[in-house]
């Protein structure tokens, strides 16, 4: 069985890597359509010996579609998914549209494959530092059952898309010639600097993508008791987010026994020797599939309390790798056409 796979958003950060790693990965697709604005169209991309014309994308760009994987931000999501879903197109989306949606599955296919099984037409990827730290959490949370997060975000600029990692590399090339530069993606420099917002402030002073990580990891795990207090914070890295985490779970924590269950778990790796300086590190987890966790403690801070550090690629397993891997799912499980 092959697809006809499109991309909307295939000239984005992550469209480029959905490009990338469906032919690394050897998806199965016949065919690719790349989708973006009307700005893009006509312009030509490549992929090694393959390259394509860049369309716009309109209501009828998924009528000859199987699936296609949208990474063009909520207000296209909002629009385009169910257009895409009504011609038959598999929808597996990136932004936050339809996240907490109760009809659309949220998945990480290593933590929850069982409910993409349930969709109908419109699949979501959760939010970047989300997936990335629940790599770390399940495991934890199977071995000792979670009960509270507390968590730290450290977020490259590549999750604000191409223009922020051009403002990054801009304002450091400005510095080195001496010259001023004009904050223009972020409100403030980036370079040399580390800005505690990530998307916009609620009343109560948390910014949306800190409340990602309470709901989107209450319905990933299906763990509705669970609380989560989170801190955002965007720093002059290029590529892969961090997170520092500390977590309180419900049965006494054996260090040996959590270090087993992170090690066995897929798509993980356990980078814990501090004294010979291995920990995992977001230049090592850049353009890699597994994420790094490392910097097990235990801390008496929290009842049955356990600090730890986890690094991943956010294009990659907080986007396009994870988007990819929820379409081998359904296709391995014959569920892509609905
Ligand atoms: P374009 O390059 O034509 O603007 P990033 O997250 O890196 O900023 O990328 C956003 C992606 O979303 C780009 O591929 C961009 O295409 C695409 N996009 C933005 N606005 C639209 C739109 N109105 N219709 C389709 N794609 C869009």
């Amino acid at each position: 069985m092959t697809y006809k796979v499109g991309i909307l958003g295939a000239t984005g950060a992550v469209g480029q890597e959905i490009i990338r790693l469906l032919h690394e990965r050897s998806f199965p697709f016949s065919e690719l359509k790349l989708l973006a604005s009307p700005r893009s169209a006509g312009r030509t991309q490549s992929y090694k010996e393959h390259s394509w014309t860049i369309e716009a994308t309109t209501e009828a760009s998924f009528d000859d579609l199987d699936i296609c994987i949208f990474s063009a931000g909520g207000d296209q999501s909002k629009h385009y998914a169910p257009i895409a879903q009504a011609a038959g197109c598999l929808v597996i989306d990136n932004s936050s549209a339809y996240r907490m949606d109760p009809k659309v599955p949220l998945v990480v296919p290593e933590i929850n494959p069982q409910a993409a099984l349930t969709h109908s037409g419109i699949l979501a990827n959760p939010n970047c530092s989300t997936a990335i730290a629940l790599m770390g959490l399940y495991p934890l949370h199977k071995a000792f059952g979670l009960k509270k997060v507390i968590a730290s975000t450290y977020q490259a600029v590549s999750g604000s898309g191409a223009e922020a990692l051009k403002e990054l590399e801009d304002q450091l090339h400005d510095w080195s010639k001496g010259k001023a530069y004009e904050p223009k993606v972020y409100p403030h420099p980036i370079a040399f600097n580390v800005i505690p917002h990530v998307d916009s402030f609620d009343e109560e002073g948390n910014t949306r993508e800190e409340l990602k990580l309470l709901n989107e990891s209450q319905k990933i795990l299906n763990l509705k008791t669970l609380s989560v207090s989170c801190t955002c914070v965007r720093v002059p890295v290029r590529r892969a987010h961090s997170i520092s985490i500390t977590a309180s779970f419900e049965k006494a924590v054996d260090l040996d026994e959590a270090r087993t269950a992170i090690t066995e778990f897929k798509n993980v790796e356990l980078v814990d020797d501090p004294q010979s300086l291995k920990y995992p590190m977001p230049l090592d987890y850049s353009e890699r599939v597994p994420c790094g966790v490392g910097r097990i403690r235990a801390t008496s801070v929290l009842e049955n309390g356990l600090s730890f550090w986890v690094v991943g690629d956010q294009l990659w397993k907080g986007a396009a790798l994870n988007a990819i891997q929820i379409a081998e799912l359904l296709h391995e499980e014959s569920k892509v056409h609905f």
